[in-house]
């Protein structure tokens, strides 16, 4: 069940002439104005402002935990913020119900981390999928778009094999091939390079800068891979400790001297990036239950 909106727990802010203008942009596909997020008591991430236009690909970078994936779930609606307005579509999410929910997603692809593809299925039917649950295409449409889509990411020859019959890397790009098919105007790729081969990662970038050139679409990529999404992001969004640490085009980012983006762009395993996971509220709860200190 889709969740319900509580505009009360969002703080509008004063500064919403400076917002209207913002949504007004028809360009501007999705908007995190001073948004917090977070389960429960725990704060994940704290006044994140973000925009992503139509024909961009923008890299939300950060290392594991960091909220990532909180961050696409608020995105989508599945994740009300505590305080802020997030709008897809020039549209707020605040208010919205379930079904205007749905409609909004209707025009949003996603690849979900870890998303898997069904087993029992042919790679064609694996991405046919959506467009049987969600369309009335007729079987022959259905099929010239799902082959069109197929042959985008290389694998239409593919078509009639099993899951179990490809790699990897092939695999992936069959669930990209399932996250655009509908042609979304805003699509969400969360950790598309996770498990892949230095080449196949390559192979997975490009593609998805190729997709979103010729859907014009708004990506998101999400991830910790800095060499992949350096080459095909126009912005990257580095968050961590809680909030967006630095955003910037990735030649401005390689370029900064700010130590906690160095270290995350460099790889160190010493400096201002935390190696303790955060005590958060739970689990203080969960210590004062256990008799055992923080
Ligand atoms: N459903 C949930 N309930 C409570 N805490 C969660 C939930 N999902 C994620 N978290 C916590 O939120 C933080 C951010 O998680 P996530 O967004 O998955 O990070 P990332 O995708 O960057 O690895 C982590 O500390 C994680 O443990
Ligand atoms: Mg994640």
């Amino acid at each position: 069940m889709a969740p319900q909106y509580n505009g009360a727990m969002n703080l509008l802010s004063t500064a919403s002439t400076e917002r209207e203008s913002k949504l007004s942009d028809p360009n501007v596909l999705l908007s995190f104005d001073r948004v917090t997020l977070g389960y429960g008591d725990f704060v994940v991430l704290a006044d994140l402002s973000v925009q992503i236009k139509a024909g961009e690909v923008v890299a939300v970078m950060g290392g594991s935990g960091s909220g990532k994936t909180t961050l696409m779930r608020a995105a989508t609606g599945q994740l009300p913020p505590q305080v802020g307005v997030v709008s897809v579509f020039g549209q707020s999410l605040i208010g919205l119900g379930g079904a205007g929910l749905q409609s909004l997603r209707q025009r949003m692809g996603v690849l979900f981390q870890h998303g898997a593809l069904f087993t029992d299925l042919n790679v064609f039917e694996n991405v046919a999928f959506p467009l049987r649950e969600h369309t009335t295409l007729s079987e022959a449409a259905l099929t010239n778009k799902v082959l069109e889509t197929l042959d985008a990411v290389g694998l239409k020859a593919a078509a009639h094999l099993k899951l179990s019959a490809i790699s990897g890397g092939m695999a992936r790009r069959v669930a990209l091939a399932r996250a655009v098919v509908r042609e979304p105007e805003l699509v969400f790729y969360d950790e598309p390079f996770a498990g892949l081969d230095p080449i196949s990662m390559g192979v997975t970038a490009r593609l998805i800068r190729r997709l979103s050139d010729r859907l014009g679409c708004a990506s998101v990529l999400i991830t910790h891979d800095v060499a992949e999404s350096f080459a095909i992001a126009d912005t990257v969004y580095l968050v961590g400790q809680g909030a967006l640490k630095a955003h910037g085009s990735p030649a401005t980012l390689g370029k900064s001297t700010d130590p906690y983006v160095r270290q995350f762009l460099d790889g160190a395993p010493d400096g201002p990036v935390a190696f303790d996971y955060p005590v958060t509220p739970d689990f203080e709860r969960w210590a004062e239950r256990k008799g055992v200190g923080r």
